[in-house]
């Protein structure tokens, strides 16, 4: 039987442009390309988790406006269950996405709007559906203390509790140490533990600073690299696979956190599922966009398999 997962996290509206580089203070500069699309990682996280076949809930806030009807029809068509509060005071967040046309390496800012206001109160009018949840996810894009206290419901509730530590920020010890999953990637990974994330000694060293503040397994998302698994009993690292060529690497980690908790809920042991997770991730960058770009459950399984 598929687990339920329960994803808490931000919408935004992406707005990418692509450019040779980013403009100097003052300067204005032409861009090669421009895209409009269903962002915020907690949505695109949701949207990998349902594509992969997860039965997925995902909670937020939105404000009553445009975007917000590109995020009920970007769930709608992915299979998502939005459990939504509506912000008519507020509006539906965007980000600014800059895309370097050389590589596809990308530069964020993120207005959250209405879910920036996202609080203690809105978490615990949900918490039935967070504490009957198999396996729940976040991110940090929402206040901290709202994700904190979803965490602890989510882990009282039995479930397995994954934390995507971006944007890199203060965590508190006790949040951690209720997280069965840590899964930066390695600029959050120094952002938050201080080690420079340079070589898989590096990674060994950041995974083993989270296990040290209580975390169960620290997950270090290494992008062309894969990802390095470590928990108390082992240390994997899993290689990343190719599945063509880069276009985007926007919303890689949030295709890899989202199959991550897909292939948990249906049994898989965490390494395999982290193998899942890369192959995502490894689908997700050779298209543009980041929710656009999340692979299907047969796309994934057919890299798996070596085809
Ligand atoms: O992880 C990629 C996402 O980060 C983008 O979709 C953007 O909205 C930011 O939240």
């Amino acid at each position: 039987m598929e687990g339920r997962i329960v994803i808490l996290g931000v919408f935004v509206a992406d707005t990418a442009y692509r450019a040779e580089r980013q403009p100097r203070m003052g300067e204005t500069i032409l861009g090669k390309g421009f895209a409009l699309g269903p962002g915020g990682k907690g949505s695109n996280q949701a949207v990998a988790a349902a594509m992969a076949g997860g039965r997925v809930h995902f909670i937020t806030r939105l404000g009553r406006d445009t975007f917000a009807d590109m995020a009920r029809a970007t769930w709608a068509r992915a299979g998502v269950r939005p459990e939504v509060i509506e912000d008519p005071d507020s509006y539906t967040g965007a980000a600014y996405i800059f895309i370097e046309h050389a590589t596809g390496n990308n530069a964020i800012i993120i207005a959250p709007g209405a879910a920036g206001n996202m609080s203690v109160a809105d978490i615990e009018a949900q918490a039935g559906l967070i504490a009957g949840a198999d396996i729940f996810v976040t991110q940090l894009e929402q206040p901290v203390a709202a994700a904190h206290r979803a965490v602890e419901i989510a882990r009282d509730g039995g479930a397995r509790t994954i934390l995507n530590p971006a944007p890199a920020t203060r965590i508190p010890d006790e949040m951690i140490a209720r997280c069965d999953f840590v899964t930066p990637n390695e600029s959050e990974a120094e952002g938050i533990t201080g080690i420079a994330v340079a070589s898989l000694d590096d990674a060994e060293r950041a995974a083993q600073a989270f296990l040290d503040r209580g975390a169960g397994a620290a997950i270090i998302t290494l992008g062309a690299n894969g990802a390095l698994y470590r928990d108390r009993a082992r240390s994997v690292h899993v290689p990343a696979f190719r599945a063509g060529p880069v276009v985007e690497t926007t919303g890689a980690g949030d295709a890899f956190n989202g199959a991550f908790a897909a292939a948990l809920a249906r049994g898989a042991d965490p390494v395999q599922a982290v193998r899942f997770g890369c192959a995502a991730a490894a689908i997700s960058v050779t298209r543009p966009g980041t929710a656009p770009s999340m692979p299907g459950l047969s796309e994934i399984e057919a890299l798996l398999a070596g085809g």
